[in-house]
Protein backbone atom coordinates (compact mmCIF):
# COMPACT_ATOMS: atom_id res chain seq x y z
CA UNK A 1 0.00 0.00 0.00
CA UNK A 2 1.21 3.25 -0.65
CA UNK A 3 2.32 5.66 2.20
CA UNK A 4 1.62 9.07 2.55
CA UNK A 5 2.87 11.58 5.78
CA UNK A 6 0.46 13.82 7.42
CA UNK A 7 2.76 16.52 9.00
CA UNK A 8 0.66 16.07 12.34
CA UNK A 9 1.42 14.64 15.91
CA UNK A 10 -1.92 15.44 16.68
CA UNK A 11 -3.70 11.90 17.35
CA UNK A 12 -7.18 13.34 16.69
CA UNK A 13 -6.38 14.71 13.45
CA UNK A 14 -4.42 11.25 12.56
CA UNK A 15 -7.25 8.56 13.45
CA UNK A 16 -9.92 10.91 12.32
CA UNK A 17 -7.94 11.30 8.84
CA UNK A 18 -7.34 7.28 9.09
CA UNK A 19 -10.79 6.30 8.83
CA UNK A 20 -11.78 8.59 5.94
CA UNK A 21 -9.26 7.83 3.84
CA UNK A 22 -9.38 3.76 4.56
CA UNK A 23 -7.07 1.57 3.22
CA UNK A 24 -6.19 3.21 0.12
CA UNK A 25 -3.41 4.47 1.77
CA UNK A 26 -1.10 4.33 4.71
CA UNK A 27 -0.76 7.57 6.68
CA UNK A 28 2.12 7.77 9.00
CA UNK A 29 2.47 10.71 11.75
CA UNK A 30 5.71 13.06 12.04
CA UNK A 31 6.64 10.79 15.22
CA UNK A 32 6.64 7.61 12.87
CA UNK A 33 9.20 8.97 10.31
CA UNK A 34 11.23 10.21 13.15
CA UNK A 35 10.99 14.02 12.82
CA UNK A 36 10.40 15.32 16.40
CA UNK A 37 11.45 18.63 15.84
CA UNK A 38 9.01 21.98 15.36
CA UNK A 39 8.14 22.45 11.91
CA UNK A 40 8.52 26.27 10.99
CA UNK A 41 4.95 27.88 10.25
CA UNK A 42 6.41 31.24 9.64
CA UNK A 43 4.52 32.28 6.46
CA UNK A 44 1.58 35.30 7.00
CA UNK A 45 -0.92 32.52 4.98
CA UNK A 46 -2.38 29.28 6.09
CA UNK A 47 -1.48 28.56 2.34
CA UNK A 48 1.48 29.48 3.15
CA UNK A 49 2.05 27.19 6.47
CA UNK A 50 0.65 24.37 4.91
CA UNK A 51 3.04 24.54 1.88
CA UNK A 52 5.86 25.10 4.21
CA UNK A 53 5.42 22.00 6.44
CA UNK A 54 4.55 20.06 3.67
CA UNK A 55 7.58 20.88 1.41
CA UNK A 56 9.44 20.67 4.79
CA UNK A 57 8.72 16.53 5.16
CA UNK A 58 9.17 16.25 1.23
CA UNK A 59 12.67 17.78 1.22
CA UNK A 60 14.11 16.44 4.65
CA UNK A 61 12.48 13.40 4.44
CA UNK A 62 11.17 12.04 1.14
CA UNK A 63 7.74 11.59 1.58
CA UNK A 64 4.90 12.29 -0.12
CA UNK A 65 3.00 14.54 2.24
CA UNK A 66 0.51 16.98 3.17
CA UNK A 67 0.00 19.29 5.73
CA UNK A 68 -3.37 21.46 7.24
CA UNK A 69 -3.51 24.93 8.53
CA UNK A 70 -6.37 26.51 9.73
CA UNK A 71 -7.73 30.12 11.24
CA UNK A 72 -10.68 32.05 12.39
CA UNK A 73 -11.52 35.33 10.18
CA UNK A 74 -13.67 37.75 11.84
CA UNK A 75 -15.01 40.88 9.69
CA UNK A 76 -14.78 43.42 12.22
CA UNK A 77 -11.32 42.79 13.34
CA UNK A 78 -10.17 43.36 9.89
CA UNK A 79 -9.69 39.18 9.54
CA UNK A 80 -7.98 38.88 12.78
CA UNK A 81 -6.93 36.22 13.89
CA UNK A 82 -6.70 34.45 11.04
CA UNK A 83 -3.25 32.97 10.35
CA UNK A 84 -1.94 33.76 14.12
CA UNK A 85 -5.32 32.21 15.25
CA UNK A 86 -3.29 29.49 17.76
CA UNK A 87 -1.41 32.33 19.83
CA UNK A 88 -3.48 35.44 19.48
CA UNK A 89 -3.25 35.79 22.80
CA UNK A 90 0.61 35.59 22.26
CA UNK A 91 3.17 32.47 22.65
CA UNK A 92 2.43 30.03 25.86
CA UNK A 93 -1.22 31.39 26.08
CA UNK A 94 -3.87 28.66 25.20
CA UNK A 95 -7.29 28.61 23.52
CA UNK A 96 -8.92 29.66 26.51
CA UNK A 97 -7.12 33.25 27.29
CA UNK A 98 -7.51 33.37 23.28
CA UNK A 99 -11.19 32.82 23.24
CA UNK A 100 -11.04 35.50 25.94
CA UNK A 101 -9.16 37.94 24.16
CA UNK A 102 -11.40 37.48 21.43
CA UNK A 103 -15.30 38.22 22.91
CA UNK A 104 -12.94 41.15 24.83
CA UNK A 105 -11.88 43.01 21.14
CA UNK A 106 -15.54 42.42 20.00
CA UNK A 107 -17.15 43.95 23.00
CA UNK A 108 -19.89 46.43 21.75
CA UNK A 109 -19.90 44.85 17.78
CA UNK A 110 -22.90 43.95 16.03
CA UNK A 111 -21.08 42.79 13.12
CA UNK A 112 -20.65 39.29 14.68
CA UNK A 113 -19.80 37.75 11.17
CA UNK A 114 -16.51 35.13 11.02
CA UNK A 115 -15.77 32.46 9.16
CA UNK A 116 -12.99 28.95 9.82
CA UNK A 117 -10.93 28.36 7.13
CA UNK A 118 -8.68 25.35 6.13
CA UNK A 119 -6.10 24.40 3.57
CA UNK A 120 -4.37 21.68 3.23
CA UNK A 121 -1.50 21.34 0.69
CA UNK A 122 -0.24 17.79 -0.57
CA UNK A 123 3.00 17.26 -2.76
CA UNK A 124 2.66 13.59 -4.36
CA UNK A 125 4.90 12.11 -6.86
CA UNK A 126 5.92 15.44 -7.66
CA UNK A 127 2.56 17.27 -7.97
CA UNK A 128 2.06 20.38 -5.20
CA UNK A 129 -2.04 20.79 -5.22
CA UNK A 130 -4.06 23.23 -1.79
CA UNK A 131 -7.47 22.25 -1.12
CA UNK A 132 -9.76 25.15 0.91
CA UNK A 133 -12.64 24.18 3.05
CA UNK A 134 -14.50 27.08 4.77
CA UNK A 135 -17.53 28.00 7.28
CA UNK A 136 -19.38 30.73 7.60
CA UNK A 137 -20.90 31.90 10.94
CA UNK A 138 -20.91 34.42 13.89
CA UNK A 139 -18.66 34.97 17.20
CA UNK A 140 -21.22 34.69 20.20
CA UNK A 141 -21.49 37.38 22.69
CA UNK A 142 -20.47 34.24 25.60
CA UNK A 143 -19.31 30.51 25.19
CA UNK A 144 -22.09 27.91 24.54
CA UNK A 145 -20.86 24.57 25.49
CA UNK A 146 -18.12 23.12 26.54
CA UNK A 147 -17.25 19.96 24.00
CA UNK A 148 -14.84 20.59 21.14
CA UNK A 149 -11.95 22.21 21.25
CA UNK A 150 -9.57 25.85 20.04
CA UNK A 151 -12.63 28.65 19.95
CA UNK A 152 -15.65 25.85 19.17
CA UNK A 153 -17.52 27.22 22.07
CA UNK A 154 -17.95 30.91 20.24
CA UNK A 155 -18.43 29.81 16.72
CA UNK A 156 -22.03 29.31 15.31
CA UNK A 157 -22.55 28.24 12.38
CA UNK A 158 -24.91 29.89 9.70
CA UNK A 159 -26.61 26.64 8.95
CA UNK A 160 -26.77 25.61 12.78
CA UNK A 161 -29.07 26.94 15.81
CA UNK A 162 -25.76 25.93 18.30
CA UNK A 163 -21.97 26.17 19.02
CA UNK A 164 -19.52 24.13 17.46
CA UNK A 165 -18.74 22.85 21.23
CA UNK A 166 -22.73 21.61 21.37
CA UNK A 167 -22.64 19.43 18.69
CA UNK A 168 -21.46 15.80 17.66
CA UNK A 169 -18.31 15.35 15.70
CA UNK A 170 -19.83 13.50 13.13
CA UNK A 171 -22.28 16.90 12.50
CA UNK A 172 -19.14 19.34 13.18
CA UNK A 173 -17.28 17.41 10.37
CA UNK A 174 -19.96 17.03 7.97
CA UNK A 175 -20.00 21.12 7.70
CA UNK A 176 -16.78 22.33 9.41
CA UNK A 177 -13.96 23.88 7.43
CA UNK A 178 -11.38 21.06 7.89
CA UNK A 179 -14.17 18.45 6.76
CA UNK A 180 -14.72 19.87 3.69
CA UNK A 181 -11.28 20.76 2.92
CA UNK A 182 -10.47 16.72 3.69
CA UNK A 183 -13.16 15.80 1.34
CA UNK A 184 -11.62 17.58 -1.16
CA UNK A 185 -8.52 15.74 -0.47
CA UNK A 186 -9.94 12.51 -0.12
CA UNK A 187 -11.91 13.19 -3.28
CA UNK A 188 -7.99 14.26 -4.96
CA UNK A 189 -6.27 10.58 -3.10
CA UNK A 190 -9.24 8.44 -4.43
CA UNK A 191 -8.70 9.00 -7.95
CA UNK A 192 -4.82 9.32 -7.95
CA UNK A 193 -4.26 6.71 -5.37
CA UNK A 194 -2.87 3.93 -8.00
P1 LIG B 1 -4.39 24.42 13.45
O1 LIG B 1 -3.81 25.03 12.22
O2 LIG B 1 -5.28 23.23 13.16
O3 LIG B 1 -3.36 24.12 14.50
O4 LIG B 1 -5.38 25.50 14.09
C1 LIG B 1 -4.94 26.79 14.50
C2 LIG B 1 -5.80 27.29 15.65
O5 LIG B 1 -7.13 27.50 15.15
C3 LIG B 1 -5.94 26.28 16.78
O6 LIG B 1 -5.03 26.51 17.79
C4 LIG B 1 -7.35 26.52 17.28
O7 LIG B 1 -7.31 27.49 18.27
C5 LIG B 1 -8.08 27.05 16.09
N1 LIG B 1 -8.92 26.02 15.48
C6 LIG B 1 -8.59 25.23 14.43
N2 LIG B 1 -9.61 24.43 14.10
C7 LIG B 1 -10.60 24.72 14.99
C8 LIG B 1 -11.90 24.19 15.16
O8 LIG B 1 -12.38 23.29 14.46
N3 LIG B 1 -12.62 24.72 16.17
C9 LIG B 1 -12.14 25.71 16.99
N4 LIG B 1 -10.93 26.22 16.88
C10 LIG B 1 -10.15 25.72 15.87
Amino acid sequence: MREIVFATNNQHKLSEMRAIIGDRFTVRSLAEIGCHEDIPETADTLEGNALMKARYVKEKYGYDCFADDTGLMVDALGGAPGVYSARYAGPGHDSVANTRLLLKNLEGTTDRSARFVTVIALIMGGETLTFEGAVEGEILPVPDGDGGFGYDPVFKPRESAVSFARMSAEDKNSISHRGRATRKLIDYLSTNSI
